[in-house]
């Protein structure tokens, strides 16, 4: 979330923009709660979400998980202000107590121990080198107790890696994801979300991205490397039309590499 844009107002539109065409925090808790149990049986109540943003996950998280506690981290100042004033300040008072926004590099932070650590929307994309990722992945391991999980999304695909742009219609409003640019030898791309609304305003490139997109076997081999025991790599099965259906499930084989898709990994901690 790059930007710095002038108004508190204006600043509030786009994060609620982004929110309601990119992200499903109330499907992201029950995916993390399930997977969870399922691994560790038991259920999970400490959560830190990493790159968090407007920090929509940790307020979902303490509204569905009762005694749960969420930490957010991130170094936009703009987006933690918008998260306080969006979702801290909305949730009844008892679910308020249990979640903290802090600024500050992921990279830096020692906390913990937690049960469950997210990087979600791809975020850890903004670290380029392996030292750093393999870093911050060590050190996500540090604030995890044993039989913790780490949740990372990675996007992949043949249209992952294309220049140009796919636009997303909501009724209200359209969103678009722009590839600005892709290095076919370094994976390090630029990419930018622009909204439309009603009435033809445009945010053009109301958020932007500087990333290296990370392929899953790289994530595999630097999550093993900073100590995590297995690493789960989830899929979503297709309906009869061909069309994903929700599903998330390990594959034992081989997967197809569909033109455009998103996935979890879940890495347990020993
Ligand atoms: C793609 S947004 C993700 C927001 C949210 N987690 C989501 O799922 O949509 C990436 C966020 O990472 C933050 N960020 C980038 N580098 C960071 C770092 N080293 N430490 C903390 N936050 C960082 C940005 O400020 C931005 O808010």
């Amino acid at each position: 979330m790059g930007r710095r844009v002038a108004s508190a107002a204006t600043d509030l539109d786009r994060f609620d923009l982004y929110e309601r065409a990119v992200q499903d925090p109330a499907r992201d808790v029950r995916v993390l709660r399930r997977w969870f149990r399922r691994l560790q049986g038991r259920p999970a109540r400490d959560l830190r979400e990493d790159f968090c943003g407007t920090a929509a996950l940790c307020a979902a998280w303490v509204r569905a998980v009762p005694d749960g506690t969420a930490e957010g981290i991130d170094l936009c100042p703009q987006a933690l202000a918008a998260g306080r004033a969006r979702h801290r300040s909305a949730l009844p008072p008892a679910a308020r107590a249990r979640i903290r926004l802090r600024r500050g590099d992921v990279r830096r932070v020692r906390r913990g121990p937690v049960d469950l650590t997210c990087a979600l929307n791809f975020s850890y994309c903004a670290l380029h080198e392996r030292r750093d990722l393999l870093a911050y992945v060590r050190r996500v391991r540090r604030g995890l107790r044993p039989g913790g999980l780490f949740v990372l999304d990675v996007l992949g695909g043949p249209d992952a890696m294309r220049e140009g742009v796919e636009r997303y219609d909501h009724g209200t409003f359209a969103h678009e994801w722009e590839i600005e640019r892709f290095c076919a030898l370094t994976h390090r791309m630029r990419a930018a979300i622009h909204f439309e609304l009603a009435g033809g305003r445009r945010l053009h490139r109301a958020f932007t991205y500087d990333w290296r997109l990370w392929t899953v076997p790289e994530l595999c081999d630097v999550l093993h490397e900073a100590g995590f025991a297995r690493v789960h790599r989830l899929w979503e099965r297709t309906g009869r039309d061909g069309a994903f259906n929700g599903v998330l499930y390990e594959p034992k084989g081989p997967v197809p590499n569909e033109d455009l898709w998103w996935t979890y990994l879940l890495a347990e901690r020993p």
